[in-house]
């Protein structure tokens, strides 16, 4: 009996010693479980492009938790410095360009490429743990003018510069690095096509690339985007029509002909039907990142997609 009773309450002590070291574990208390990469451990990236990016809680770090390769800020120049907003009055003097996307990203791409005796050369992982050759595309729109606000993005993107951390084309070649920075909106492309060794992309209209005077390739846009709505056109019912699937498909095939990889915005949100039915769509036929408002709808709810 007495035997009996000590062996139970071994085995209760050894459960409760276990149970508490696991949770000691799972809380991350233990040195030996961590390791230095793991900030985005377990994040699948997906080809979602976090749309209005700069809405959300916390700008990039919401859509870096839900693995979107993709992300858009919305620039304004004032006084020499980039405020972001979606419009004038959203501005406000703590949300800059650099507060909210480039220290940020800097940040954690420090924590992926920490440096320790392991490491004989310095590394560029990407932002993504499980991923770490997936590139982050960081579109920036200038709602200003271009020609004034674009050598200011140049100059922002230094800290990223100075750490080897942009994807760079030094003439002929494209070396894919963790962040690809594209500039759309009043982006010239005339301060983007002629440089012929850079670390900033243009975000090219899809419907110009079939152009015969097009001269637009991957080195000038590795991504190009268009209007859903003003391409395709509306859709009525949760499908498209043989008109509307036969004109994504050539654009599509164009494109990727060309290397280009290619993003619709302003397809429509709602009803969610509609929108599921146009997201299945544009991923069956090969669209490289899918817009979306609603991130965790986009993920999935396993984070792979499915669901819609
Ligand atoms: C820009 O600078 C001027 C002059 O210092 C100041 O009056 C104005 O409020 C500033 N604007 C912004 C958006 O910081
Ligand atoms: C660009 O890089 C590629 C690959 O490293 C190399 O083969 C090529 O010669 C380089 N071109 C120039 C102009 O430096
Ligand atoms: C290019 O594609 C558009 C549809 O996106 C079409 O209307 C136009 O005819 C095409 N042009 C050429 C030269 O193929
Ligand atoms: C591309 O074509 C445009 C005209 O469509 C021309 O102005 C420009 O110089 C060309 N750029 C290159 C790099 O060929
Ligand atoms: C397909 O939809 C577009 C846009 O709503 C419309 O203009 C076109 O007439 C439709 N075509 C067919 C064959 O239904």
């Amino acid at each position: 009996m007495a035997f009996t009773i000590s062996v139970l309450a071994l085995t209760y002590l050894s459960v409760s010693v276990w149970a508490q070291s696991l949770q000691d574990v799972l809380r991350g208390g233990e040195e030996r479980y961590k390791y230095p990469t793991s900030f985005t451990q377990g994040i699948v990236p997906k080809g979602i492009h976090s749309h209005n990016d700069y809405w959300r809680p916390l700008p990039f770090y919401t859509a870096l938790s839900q693995g979107c390769i993709s992300i858009e800020s919305d620039v304004w120049l004032y006084n020499s410095t980039l405020f972001v907003g979606h419009e004038q009055s959203a501005l406000t003097t703590s949300r800059t360009f650099q507060s909210l996307y480039i220290d940020p990203i800097l940040s954690v791409l420090q924590r992926q490429n920490p440096s320790s005796p392991f490491v004989s050369s310095p590394t560029h992982n990407g932002v993504y743990d499980t991923d770490a050759g997936q590139t982050l595309y960081l579109f920036v729109d200038l709602k200003t003018s271009g020609l004034e606000t674009w050598p200011y993005v140049v100059k922002a993107l230094e800290p990223l510069r100075k750490a080897n951390y942009l994807t760079t084309l030094n003439g002929t070649t494209l070396t894919i690095r963790p962040v690809t920075v594209i500039g759309t909106g009043n982006t010239p492309l005339s301060l983007v096509q002629p440089v012929t060794t850079r670390d900033y992309f243009w975000d090219a209209p899809i419907p110009t690339l079939n152009s015969t005077f097009s001269n637009i390739t991957a080195l000038v846009s590795p991504i190009a985007s268009t209007s859903f709505t003003q391409t395709i056109g509306p859709v009525l019912g949760t499908s498209l029509n043989e008109t509307q699937l036969l004109k994504l498909r050539a654009q599509v095939k164009v494109a990727h002909e060309k290397g280009i990889k290619v993003r619709y915005w302003d397809q429509p949100g709602w009803p969610i039907g509609t929108r599921d039915g146009i997201w299945r769509t544009l991923r069956s036929e090969g669209v490289d990142l899918i817009n979306a408002d609603d991130l965790e709808a986009a993920a999935g709810k396993n984070g792979d997609g499915e669901g819609w």
